[in-house]
């Protein structure tokens, strides 16, 4: 009952809906992994993923525990600075890249990963200007991942990645010995991030042996960094599983045995990079949602709310998340429901064919685990997007207002003669 006032006091305030960030999660995640990785192998550095999530409060918690930003466009890393983080503690991905963004990252010393041939040429655009300037860079390499039957784990089930330099020759040959005609570009870090749909610790083995066996054969003096990308699961709630999901202490166990045993590592004990994104940010945030009405059609049950499945789900999968009804009052009372969202598409099902509390005009609908690629994939439709709030102590405060008319369409050119 005391959610259902907290919950009905802010509504009043702020209107509905609204995210409520859970920063507690964020902090035991983020904490949780460096543990993991940390006692096992020391020098670890967290890369968090922007994209997934980069509302500003959560990029200044990062900063403040000393975590590095992992950024793959020049807003994003324009944000991290924004932030106060230290360039030197931004890593810079992402398959475009402008001169400038190139030169900026380069000049500031981030960790900056090239991940295709037009990059390269920008690079040694810049080594030329600057004969005398080390110009460090990293690469990333692209890995295939078919498993025992010769199935593909790359999202989507695509048999082939699309990011980074391929290993086989004589393709690596070529990047390597253009590299090499300039003695002033330093190759500093290896990275591997590759996006699988399973997951899985082996990903994450081979990964790190095949960054550090590169290292050891080409780069044995500069690679500093050994960045294995992020991908990694976090808590998923049991009504989201739909396989095996290994836990940190598992990829922390199978990667930094590598590093440890690795002869290259041994000698030169280089950073360990991962660049968690769901696993960290997933839990932190709740979507909180008002009931609208309640309706029956061809004895299908539809309880209409005032958010969508934009809000919760863009890639509109269709697992249910984790919810709770908040009333006011308890009700004994069991039905099974979909919950329905604002807009005019007839697939907006936020929960569908779920079995509850008999909900009510006027309850609130609380959904969990949406904090990855929402906020960031939302663009308002037909709603401006709702404000996010956080909890502190007992006080709610808003780190994110809720758009207003002028926000929505300033860019726009409305009045015409
Ligand atoms: C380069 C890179 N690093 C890290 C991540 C984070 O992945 P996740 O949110 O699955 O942990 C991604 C996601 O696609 C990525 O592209």
């Amino acid at each position: 009952m005391e959610e259902y006032y907290e919950i009905d006091n802010l509504s009043k305030s702020i209107g509905t809906p609204f995210y409520l960030c859970e920063e507690d999660n964020f902090i035991a995640n983020y904490q949780n992994i460096c543990q993991a990785f940390q006692s096992r192998y020391k020098n670890f550095i967290l890369g968090y993923s922007y994209k997934t999530n980069y509302l500003p409060y959560l990029c200044n918690i990062v900063k403040n525990f000393g975590g590095y930003a992992e950024v793959v466009s020049r807003l994003e890393y324009d944000l991290a600075l924004a932030v106060g983080q230290d360039p030197s503690r931004i890593i810079f991905n992402g398959p475009l890249k402008s001169f400038p963004d190139v030169e900026l990252a380069i000049e500031n010393n981030s960790i900056l990963n090239i991940d295709s041939w037009y990059e390269l040429d920008f690079v040694e655009e810049i080594a030329k200007q600057n004969p005398t300037k080390p110009v460090q860079i990293g690469l990333r390499i692209n890995f295939n991942f078919s498993d025992e039957e010769g199935r593909s784990h790359i999202q989507s089930g695509l048999a082939t990645g699309r990011f980074g330099f391929a290993i086989e020759e004589p393709n690596f040959s070529q990047v390597v010995s253009k590299i090499r005609q300039f003695p002033n570009i330093v190759v500093n870090c290896l990275h591997g991030h590759t996006s699988t749909s399973t997951r899985q610790v082996w990903v994450y083995e081979k990964i790190t042996r095949t960054l550090c066996d590169l290292a050891a054969a080409y780069f044995e003096n500069t690679v500093n960094f050994i960045d294995i990308g992020g991908g990694i699961f976090g808590k998923v709630p049991e009504v989201m599983k739909s396989g095996p999901t290994p836990s940190f202490d598992d990829y922390a166990e199978a990667v930094c045995k590598i590093m440890t045993s690795h002869s290259w590592v041994k000698e030169n004990s280089p950073y360990l990079i991962l660049e968690p994104g769901v696993s960290i940010v997933a839990d932190s945030l709740s979507f909180i949602t008002k009931i609208i009405d309640i309706k029956t059609v061809n004895n299908k049950n539809f309880s209409l709310v005032d958010g969508s499945i934009y809000n919760i789900k863009p890639s509109m999968h269709s697992i249910n998340h984790p919810f709770k009804i908040v009333k006011e009052f308890k009700d004994d009372r069991q039905i099974v429901t979909n919950f329905v969202g604002y807009t005019c598409m007839e697939k907006d099902y936020l929960l569908k064919d779920v079995a509850c509390e008999a909900p009510e005009k006027g309850d609130f609908l609380k959904i969990y685990n949406v904090g990855a690629y929402t906020i960031v994939m939302t663009p308002p439709f037909i709603n401006s997007a709702p404000p996010i709030v956080v909890k502190i102590g007992d006080q709610f405060k808003v780190i994110r207002a809720r758009q207003s008319f002028d926000d929505f369409f300033k860019n726009y050119l409305i009045e015409m003669d």
